[in-house]
């Protein structure tokens, strides 16, 4: 069976030992050495020309992400679908908070329905995927998060290529990895997201492999409103990850996004810090999730 052959030679299928090994030190031999690896300055992010897209497209195939910056500084907010189009990116998941384009205005409320939200607040946020309270049929593969306003103070970004949080649980423990395969790994339970939208319970797996053969992860370290599958294996996984995800390993980029700025992902691990607004200008990102990865990547 064709599926079979494809399904072994797969480098996260556990039995298939060489396949990992070989995709392992690939990985590990591409991975950048810093943040400035990731970073491409552009003229115009709305209109990248073929080297630009080229080089992001080469930065997303190395480690699932990129970092833009737009020497076009225009703060106009089709910026983040515009150049998730230019990446075969179209299926925008409209949350219920997103504006009816698709498109999610991330400042802070102080009043109306985004009130009190984390996101909507200057709040730091911890390490997750985006969209990991998504039903199965609606989970985010890539994003583009793009910065209209820096804050006054604070507010960067952690980030870590989901393939290399694999790797390294894989390495620690192959049984640790295999784990968080299971399709309930990790609930959500029955009430709201992050976003305030009531929704029913999500089990679902850490880790899937989708019918491209690629890796997608679902993960939030929250500690409230998550039910970790009671067992032994998974609880070592969950506990291994956020210690990974707590050190200073190499494999974890900061980066602070400016005005003009934008991340182009296939729905990396990241995280924000709390920050503090010049009332003036407050911060603003532009945020488009899609249903679709980066194409080529
Ligand atoms: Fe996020």
């Amino acid at each position: 069976m064709a599926g079979l052959a494809q399904r072994e030679q797969s480098p996260f299928d556990l039995s298939s030992e060489a396949a990992y090994q070989r995709w392992r030190e690939r990985k590990l031999e591409q991975a950048p050495r810093t943040i400035n690896e990731l970073i491409i300055e552009v003229e115009d992010a709305e209109n990248l020309s073929a080297a630009e897209h080229a080089a992001l497209l080469a930065c997303c195939r190395r480690a699932n992400m990129a970092i833009y910056v737009n020497r076009k500084h225009d703060s106009s907010k089709d910026v983040a679908r515009n150049v998730g189009r230019q990446f075969g990116l179209v299926n925008l998941d409209a949350n219920w908070l997103a504006d009816e384009d698709g498109v999610t205005q991330i400042t802070v409320n102080s009043e109306g329905t985004r009130q009190g939200f984390i996101p909507y607040t200057s709040r730091p946020i911890k390490w997750h995927t985006d969209g990991y309270y998504n039903s199965p049929e609606r989970q985010i593969h890539a994003m583009v998060l793009h910065c209209a306003q820096s804050a006054a103070e604070g507010g960067e970004n952690r980030l870590m290529d989901h393939e290399i949080a694999y790797l390294l649980l894989r390495d620690t423990d192959p049984e640790l990895a295999q784990a968080l395969f299971a399709p309930d790994a990790m609930t959500i339970p029955g009430r709201m997201d992050e976003d305030g939208v009531a929704r029913l319970a999500q089990a679902g797996p850490v880790f899937s492999v989708g019918k491209n053969g690629v890796l997608h992860m679902r993960y939030t370290a929250r500690t409230r409103s998550i039910e970790w599958r009671q067992d032994e294996a998974t609880l070592a996984a969950v506990a291994m990850l956020e210690k990974l995800l707590d050190s200073a390993l190499p494999y974890i980029y900061r980066a602070r996004l400016e005005p003009g700025m934008g991340l182009l992902c296939n729905n990396v691990l990241h995280d924000r810090a709390g920050f503090r607004d010049d009332p003036d200008r407050p911060r603003l990102l532009q945020r488009a999730r899609f249903y679709e990865r980066i194409a080529g990547s």
